[in-house]
């Protein structure tokens, strides 16, 4: 009997270690996270919408302070990645899957992938724009560090550095390499990435909803040198809904939600490299679409004035100027840019590519880099 109770007070002490000491998953946000850790973070429960845990952190953490701390966790949903903060050369996103979305083209791609709960908040996105007679397609999703490469090094080659950091990430600095990321057009400008996009009734139409269904324009109007890039209304990027609606209610971009606004500035100036603007000009960037004219008001602040709350969708908000008309001659050399002093070309219906570019199994081609900003 003595030896039952015994063993039965030994068996209870072991089993109390091993709940003691479970390992724990590392923390979501975390300033110093090892190269490598997101091989063992990931959310496995791609299916949930939000991430469980920030919007919690969000409420508390912005209650202090107007930033949170630095998300640098590749597999993150919420993962700063620009200039300074790359991804690991071997990271490849967790659960890549085609949505069911139009795309752009009909051949099978992997450019047509997303992360599942990117997937899955992509289709309502443009769910809810065909609900407004808005037709938005899919031109260029996930992208591996590999491809990138082959993008920029063409770039570099056939532009040059100062066009080609305007608008292309060099390896590792793509967000397209996280999953979660698309570039969006429309036909009514013949699906080319450019910025007329952001004049469309499409383009205004995502910018004002894309924070619904999660997706932030990863590169606003007005904040190049913040971003590093020149202003991209077809490069969206899921966050979740509730860091989306933050920013776009407070017009921040994902450097200023963490507080890093002067990163890429400085290293910039570090580098000696050539100060960001949103429009290059034409007559150095070969492919500058239409220049902005109209510039945002200036009350549209980064900074707000009181501490932030916790994002809530308000209906009362005023409208945002948000979207610069665009009226200037685009450049004249431009490979896409539609014809001087025209407006947006009336939409032709384009045959969609049933083939990939050559690019897409060689080296990407100038049609290839229209097609993978
Ligand atoms: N056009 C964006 C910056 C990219 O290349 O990822
Ligand atoms: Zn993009």
């Amino acid at each position: 009997m003595k030896r039952y109770i015994l063993t039965g007070i030994i068996l209870f002490f072991v089993l109390s270690g091993i709940v003691i000491f479970k390992p724990t998953k590392p923390q979501h946000n975390s300033s110093n996270n090892k190269p490598g850790a997101y091989e063992y973070y990931y959310n496995e429960n791609e299916d949930d919408e939000e991430d469980s845990l920030l919007p919690e952190d969000l409420s508390s953490i912005l209650s202090n302070s107007r930033t949170v701390p630095l998300d640098t966790i590749p597999g993150s949903k919420t993962v700063l990645v620009n200039r300074v903060y790359l991804l690991p050369s071997d990271y490849i996103p967790p659960n890549l899957v085609v949505p069911n979305v139009k795309f752009s083209f009909t051949y099978s791609s992997d450019k047509r992938k997303l992360r599942k709960v990117a997937a899955d908040a992509l289709e309502r996105l443009f769910q809810a724009g065909e609900k407004d007679h808005v037709e938005l397609y899919g031109v260029s999703g996930y992208r591996s560090y590999a491809r990138q490469k082959q993008i920029y090094d063409k770039n570099i080659a056939t532009r040059g550095q100062a066009a080609t950091d305007a608008v292309s990430a060099k390896p590792g600095s793509s967000e397209h390499q996280t999953g979660l990321t698309i570039d969006v057009s429309a036909r009514s400008v013949n699906f080319r990435l450019d910025q007329s996009f952001g004049d469309t009734t499409e383009g205004r139409w995502l910018a004002e909803n894309a924070h619904l269904y999660g997706f932030i324009i990863r590169y606003p109007y007005g904040k190049s040198e913040i971003t590093g890039y020149s202003y991209e209304p077809w490069h969206i990027r899921f966050v979740g809904k509730a860091v989306a609606t933050y920013l776009y209610e407070n017009e921040l971009t994902l450097e200023e939600y963490y507080g890093v606004e002067d990163a890429v500035k400085e290293d910039a100036a570090k580098n000696e490299s050539k100060p960001r603007v949103d429009v290059e000009d034409p007559d150095s960037v070969k492919y500058a679409t239409p220049r902005p004219t109209v510039k945002p008001k200036a009350s549209a602040s980064p900074k707000p004035t009181k501490k932030p709350e916790r994002p809530k969708k308000t209906n009362d908000k005023p409208k945002k100027t948000k979207k610069p008309i665009q009226t200037k001659t685009p450049a004249t050399d431009s490979p896409t840019a539609p014809p001087a002093a025209t407006p947006v070309p009336t939409p032709v219906p384009t045959a969609v590519p049933t083939e990939p570019p050559a690019a897409e199994s060689a080296a990407p081609t100038v049609q290839d880099h229209n097609t993978s900003q």
